[in-house]
């Protein structure tokens, strides 16, 4: 079964919007595999978002994503990344559909409360950079 690596940006717990997205993962039938509450450092975020290095945008993404605690998630089911992603809405909050995360929450390009892989091997990697392996059910 396929994993994939969620997790709630700075805004969407400082709003109070974990219990929401947790549980729309429950109830589309993923299974909860790893879940914790975290303050991420800059060395954590510089590797978590290494494909960014050097674009424009990327100085004031570390800053936003180290700027207060997230909550960091695994969830297992079939076809868990795609799903988790249209589940999500695009990037651009002002673009996503209603009915998605973002779509639902968010105005924000940047400040869009959630993140999910992008594939099957970003997760592999993302869970790995989060979770050690007696972390994870
Ligand atoms: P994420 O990685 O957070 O799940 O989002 P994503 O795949 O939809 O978007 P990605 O291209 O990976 O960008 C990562 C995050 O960087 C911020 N961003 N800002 N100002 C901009 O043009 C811009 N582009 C991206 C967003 O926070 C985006 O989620
Ligand atoms: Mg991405």
């Amino acid at each position: 079964m396929e994993r994939t690596f969620v997790m709630v940006k700075p805004n969407g717990v400082e709003r109070g919007l974990v219990g929401e997205i947790v549980a729309r993962f429950e109830r589309r039938g993923f299974r909860l595999a790893g879940l914790k509450a975290l303050r991420i450092d800059r060395a954590l975020a510089e590797r978590h978002y290494a494909e960014h290095a050097g674009k424009p945008f990327f100085e004031s993404l570390v800053s936003f994503i180290t700027s207060g605690p997230v909550v960091a998630m695994v969830w297992e089911g079939r076809e868990a990344v795609r799903v988790a992603r249209t589940m999500m809405g695009v990037t651009d909050s002002a673009d996503a559909a209603p009915g998605t995360i973002r779509g639902d929450f968010s105005l924000s390009k940047e400040e869009n409360v959630v993140h999910g892989s992008d594939s099957p091997d970003s997760a592999a990697r993302e869970i790995a950079l989060f979770f050690a392996g007696d972390e994870l059910l």
